[in-house]
């Protein structure tokens, strides 16, 4: 398969995402062009850099970019302003300036801190995304969110900053652990269940992941279209934007309870939409029989789908944290049915019935 094309418009900025094997060539074509004789900033961390630092540090050279590499320790503990702090210093000490470009490379951790590094270091440096997560691949390396994580909560400082170009090169998930594989499909069944209906049945078509992996191109496409739909409607994550949150609200709680360490992010989701709509459908709210869908594709790709016995008040207080609320109220999303979602207010004092409450006669 050849190269895959998607364009991102928005009010302020157009880019756009290429999805095709050996990305990095182009990658190394499109710097020499643009940024020959300047510098390039690469920040990653230390399992990506071991694997695949010293060929994309050998490759700008050879573009002909002053490269030096930033790597920080893997996962989410990273995402932190005192990570920030190092990473400003390494771009002073290297004497980046607004001509240069940093190169966001690794999963969702490297490309929300880099992007969010690059949005306010000298009040913005341009940026290239070049994910190497599924994860990332389908989902944060697309849309402007940056951020970093504070002490009481995740996400909680960010921007809106979209990348220059973002390469997709999906051979680099070949090297994933496998639950970080995992992962990522629990994102990519979420695309199918509120925009997708054919990409959801495709899923479940699969005899199983390596089949899946195969045809990643294409499924990755997919994805970053839906994605591309719904920022360009959006741009600021005030309506449309919101049906990406699908199973994130009791996702991000259960990620919260269990302190970021016994689940991914992809696990909490995954556990997050089946148990909405588990609930949506016994509340009515959702075509009968999405649920037992839902639960075979997540079982098919070695995903949780119960939420384990846990405090459901304590559950209720991590929702209530939720960047989501406007006032007293949250947006819930929940499938009409399978490739069709919707947001329904809930008053923050109602979140607990109706997540957990007597179903209706
Ligand atoms: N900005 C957005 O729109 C958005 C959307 C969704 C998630 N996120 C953020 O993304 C983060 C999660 O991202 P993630 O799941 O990619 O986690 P991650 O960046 O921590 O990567 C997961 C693990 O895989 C390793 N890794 C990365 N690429 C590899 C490769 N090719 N081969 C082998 N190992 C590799 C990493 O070192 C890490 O240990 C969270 O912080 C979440 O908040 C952001």
């Amino acid at each position: 398969m050849g190269t895959l094309e998607i364009f991102i418009k928005n009010k302020d900025v157009k880019y756009k995402i290429r999805i095709e094997k050996g990305a990095q060539k182009e990658l190394y074509e499109y710097v020499a062009e643009r940024y020959g004789g300047k510098k390039a900033a690469v920040i990653t961390d230390n399992n990506v850099n071991k694997l695949y630092g010293a060929s994309l540090y050998k490759g700008l050279i050879e573009s002909g970019v002053k490269c030096r590499i930033i790597s920080i320790i893997p996962g989410e503990k990273s995402k932190t302003l005192g990570v920030l702090a190092d990473i400003y210093k390494e771009l002073t000490d290297f004497n980046i300036n607004k001509g240069d470009i940093i190169i966001a490379f690794g999963g969702g951790v490297v490309g929300d801190l880099a992007g969010f590094a690059a949005s306010t270091y000298l009040r913005g440096v341009p940026y290239i995304q070049l994910p190497t997560t599924l994860l990332a691949q389908v989902d944060s390396s697309i849309g402007g969110k940056t951020a970093v994580d504070l002490p009481m909560g995740k996400n909680l400082v960010g921007s809106f900053y979209h990348p220059e170009i973002v390469f997709i090169d999906t051979l680099y998930i070949n090297t994933l652990e496998e639950r970080y594989l995992r992962d990522g499909m629990a994102e990519v069944i979420k695309y199918g269940c509120i925009k997708n209906k054919r990409l959801f049945d495709r899923l479940m078509n699969y005899r199983n992941l390596k089949q899946c992996v195969s045809d990643m191109d294409e499924l990755v496409y997919s994805c970053c279209s839906i994605k591309k739909a719904v920022v360009e409607a959006d741009e600021r994550d005030t309506g449309e934007r919101l049906i990406l949150n699908f199973g994130h609200t009791l996702g991000h709680a259960v990620e919260q309870y269990y302190n970021y360490e016994k689940y991914t992010h992809g696990e909490a989701v995954a556990m997050g939409i089946s148990e909405i709509t588990k609930r949506s459908e016994l509340l009515g709210l959702t075509e009968k029989g999405s649920s037992a869908a839902i639960t075979e594709a997540l079982e098919k790709y070695g995903l949780p789908f119960r939420i384990p016995a846990a405090d459901k008040k304590e559950l209720a207080k991590a929702i209530s944290l939720d960047k989501k609320f406007k006032g007293n109220s949250i947006g819930i999303v929940l499938l009409s049915r399978l490739g069709a979602a919707f947001v329904k207010e809930i008053k923050g004092e109602e979140v607990e019935d109706f997540i957990w409450g007597e179903v209706p006669e």
